[in-house]
């Protein structure tokens, strides 16, 4: 199920006004910028959990073959850590694009190494958004991850390539680590060199 939330976000003109603002990435954004910035640091945010349980229709699979995403779910006391990005206001038009099935700009502090913080921007996909899929057991979570395909490529890429850039930033997500885990052991050999 697919529905574009470009012209949702496209409504929103927090920070419009700014030369510059902090975009903080929890999944493809930390491996695969893609845009451009201005700096980019490793920082955190709070009260939220990185969890597979998006739908990828556009992306890492299709309409009829759903792939599985990360998103951000609410965890009292939790901490993400990602990838923050300083960019200019424009840069979130293609952005909007590209995050367009399900996840909404939400505007969230980022704490930087050192103690610093910031407003900033982060695209969520919450459970409301039509291309939700929720928890599922880990076995199932992984074999759809292992097997889906989309016009960005395969699925298991997303998310080993999320998996190797956590273990680079020095960052241990037991979810992520779990369901890399379970994909290598459902077929180990990659398909192909890492996209840029
Ligand atoms: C993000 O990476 O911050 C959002 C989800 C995605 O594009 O993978």
């Amino acid at each position: 199920m697919v529905q574009d939330t470009t012209a949702l976000n496209r409504r929103m003109t927090h920070f419009d006004d700014r030369d510059s603002l902090w975009l903080f990435g929890y999944g493809s954004l930390i491996w695969k910028a893609g845009f451009p910035y201005l700096e980019r640091r490793p920082a955190h945010i709070r009260g939220w959990t990185r969890r597979f349980w998006q739908g990828s229709h556009d992306h890492r699979g299709t309409p009829e073959a759903p792939g599985r995403v990360a998103t951000l779910v609410p965890e009292p006391g939790a901490l993400c850590h990602g990838m923050a990005y300083r960019i200019t206001p424009e840069t979130l038009r293609p952005l909007d694009v590209r995050e367009k099935n399900g996840y909404l700009r939400e505007v969230t502090t980022l704490f930087f190494e050192g103690g610093e913080t910031a407003q900033g921007l982060t695209y969520i996909a919450t459970e409301d958004n039509a291309a939700f899929l929720g928890e599922a057991e880990p076995t199932a979570m992984a074999r759809q991850i292992a097997e889906a395909h989309g016009p960005s490529g395969p699925n298991r890429d997303y998310l080993l390539n999320l998996a190797e850039a956590l273990e680079a930033l020095g960052v241990e997500d037991p979810h992520v680590a779990d369901l890399a885990r379970r994909v290598h052991a459902h077929s180990p050999a990659r398909t192909g060199p890492k996209p840029m």
